[in-house]
């Protein structure tokens, strides 16, 4: 597990573009795992400007999304499925028959769950996913509490999630209760992982997740098993980590030869 601290959330996300530009440049038809929320708005912004600068192609290149609210459509302005062509998809080249985002509205949602299983698997599995962490330590929408060898289901979130991702909607009613989510087992299938969290308020869950104890009750902390985890943060969500200038003593002094 690499941990990287820098500075602001735009430098953060200028090394995860780099790292997703090599991994594409290497293999053009890769597969990405996505996140939504807050956190990785700087990181597509950085795709997009490097797709237009350098004329990265993201034409080959395979999607899935960790997660969807059931029971907004996807024309909403708060789904994922809005969300992800907003900050990412209409601003690349990528074809949409290849993004995939659970579909919230589906009649049979088990059904809907096993099949985006399959599709993972069907693709080669991903290599690369990016993930945020919530201040109730949750990946994707796997709330404390969830199996760590969990695979794509239907989640109940907590009130804590509700609370905090209210800001995005007119008011907290309008959030809705349920998702459909990627498991920590599903997560744990990428062959690797970049998770991104930014700003005081992701202080004390980041030292909790990779400080502590592997626990159910922080779902992130499970990411200490995976053999390739990169966790980009900012000074301010890096505040209450106690190996502070070990992990910045690391990234210095990166041998050439480590990427
Ligand atoms: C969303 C997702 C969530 C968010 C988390 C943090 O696809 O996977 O785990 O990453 O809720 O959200 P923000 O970034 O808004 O703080």
């Amino acid at each position: 597990m690499e941990i990287v601290i820098l500075p602001t959330p735009e430098e953060c996300a200028s090394i995860g573009g780099r790292i997703i530009a090599n991994l594409i440049k290497r293999k053009s038809d890769a597969v990405l795992g996505l996140a939504t929320g807050s956190t990785p708005i700087p990181l597509y912004s950085e795709l997009a400007k490097i797709h237009k600068d350098e004329g990265l192609s993201f034409s080959k290149i395979t999607t899935f999304n960790l997660d969807e609210y059931i029971g907004l459509p996807g024309d909403h302005p708060c789904s994922y499925q809005f969300f992800m062509k907003e900050e990412l998809f209409d601003k690349i080249d990528i074809s949409l028959g290849s993004t995939h985002i659970p579909n919230g509205e589906a009649e049979d949602i088990e059904n809907e769950c096993l099949e985006y299983e399959q599709a993972i698997k069907s693709s080669g599995g991903i290599d690369l996913q990016v993930l945020g962490i919530g201040s109730d330590g949750h990946i994707g929408f796997n709330e404390p509490g969830s199996s760590l060898g969990s695979r794509t289901r239907i989640k109940t979130l907590t009130g804590k999630t509700i609370e905090d991702n209210a800001r995005f909607f007119d008011n907290p009613s309008q959030v809705p209760r349920h998702c459909i989510t990627m498991g920590v087992g599903t997560i744990m299938d990428s062959a690797s992982l970049v998770l991104f969290a930014f700003g005081e308020s992701k202080a004390e869950i980041i030292s909790k997740a990779f400080e502590g104890p592997v626990s159910a009750m922080v779902p992130a902390s499970v990411l200490q098993l995976h053999p390739k985890v990169r966790v980009i943060v900012d000074d301010a969500a890096a505040s209450n980590l106690s190996n502070i200038d070990y992990y910045k003593e690391v990234y210095a002094n990166k041998p050439d030869w480590q990427e």
